[in-house]
């Protein structure tokens, strides 16, 4: 029987609820299937580890995630430790460190959810935004001269090399050609930016002759926020920089109904290394603790790793077992205007896939 080795980081917040609560899912499908297993090893890192050791993660951590097939990640970020540290000593090591270049991030308006469109049909909204995930404006170039002096300067510097960006946009074509709909929008902002994105276009022109049959259209980022709210159903497959990836799958998450349900692959397409799948939620230390959370973005999330690591169908009956599930009303948690806890909707995601 095949046995998948996945590396569980439940980090902060209500990443540590959220993340066992993938685990039991995930167990209760594997036994449901009967053709393969799954051999969990969990890793306390983030800002309790910090706390002891002064660091997110042991300085050889990733070679302990080296082996695996998969990442289970849950958040990273605590309230008394800068916001650049818990990102840069965690998620952003393990992203970066693996190559995990394609930040594949689906939207759609599950059945039961009241999305903030009013005149959006359910069907108008099927995106999946691929967001360069190893440099753009994440890659960590800059720095801070003088510091508190008037002189001060401070500078973060957006990095595009040409390797980076063909392989993410080649990444977006190739997904946007197996979708139904083969069309992919390329998002820049080269009117303002006119060196990197001028080649970011130029890269995604010439990227786009290796899939005559791809439809594909360009948009400035600022009409991009515009086009997602009025034409919805004008889009399909989007792939954008680091940063404008990051602001517009918030826009796409919420358009969507609520940041509790969005989830997120961190994928390494070549495999050389394992990908990291993790809900797009942050800690939310508000409500952590509390059996609040909300965790459907956690099992989409275990879809899409069930998907790369080619158990299709199991992706399907955990994607239907959510969708039954978020059909009632009664199972939604607060970020969805519900009363339920996180155990009710974990028990009845296990429910429904017995029952299949
Ligand atoms: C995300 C998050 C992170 C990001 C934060 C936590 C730094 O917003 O995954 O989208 O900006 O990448
Ligand atoms: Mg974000």
């Amino acid at each position: 029987m095949k046995v998948y080795k996945i590396a569980c980081i439940p980090g902060d917040g209500i990443g540590q609820e959220v993340v066992p609560a993938g685990e039991e899912v995930l167990r209760v499908l594997a036994e449901v299937q009967g053709s393969f297993k799954f051999d969990f090893e969990t890793f306390m890192w983030g800002g309790d580890w910090y706390r002891k050791h002064g660091e997110m993660m042991p300085a050889d951590g990733l070679s302990h995630l080296r082996d695996k097939d998969a990442i289970l990640f849950g958040s990273a970020g605590d309230p008394h430790i800068p916001d650049h540290i818990t990102l840069w000593g965690l998620r952003l090591k393990i992203c970066q460190g693996f190559d995990q270049y394609a930040n594949v991030r689906p939207t759609r308006i599950l059945p039961g959810i009241d999305a903030p469109l009013k005149r959006c049909k359910v069907e108008d909204l099927d995106w999946v935004i691929v967001r360069e995930n190893s440099e753009g404006e994440y890659a960590g170039v800059g720095g801070r001269v003088h510091q508190g002096h008037p002189i001060e300067i401070a500078t973060d510097v957006s990095v595009l090399t040409r390797v980076g960006v063909e392989r993410v946009i080649r990444y977006a074509f190739k997904l946007a050609q197996s979708r139904p709909k083969k069309h992919l929008t390329v998002v820049t902002k080269s009117n303002a930016q006119r060196h990197a994105m001028v080649m970011w276009d130029e890269i995604a022109l010439q990227v786009s002759k290796e899939f005559p049959d791809v439809k594909w259209d360009k948009e400035l980022v600022d009409a991009m926020t515009a086009r997602m709210v009025n034409r919805p159903a004008t889009l399909d497959t989007v792939v954008a920089t680091n940063l404008h990836g990051d602001i517009l799958t918030d826009l796409a998450a919420a358009l969507a109904g609520s940041l509790g349900i969005a989830p997120t692959g961190n994928i390494d397409p070549e495999r050389r290394y394992p990908s990291m799948f993790e809900p797009i939620h942050g800690s939310a230390f508000d409500i952590m603790g509390k059996g609040l959370a909300n965790p459907i973005g956690t099992f989409w999330s275990c879809v899409m790793m069930l998907e790369h690591l080619g158990e299709a169908k199991a992706a399907a009956v955990l994607m239907k077992a959510i969708e039954k599930v978020t059909a009632n009303k009664a199972l939604h948690t607060g970020d969805l205007g519900g009363t339920a806890m996180t155990k009710d909707v974990t028990r009845a995601v296990c429910e429904m896939i017995k029952t299949k």
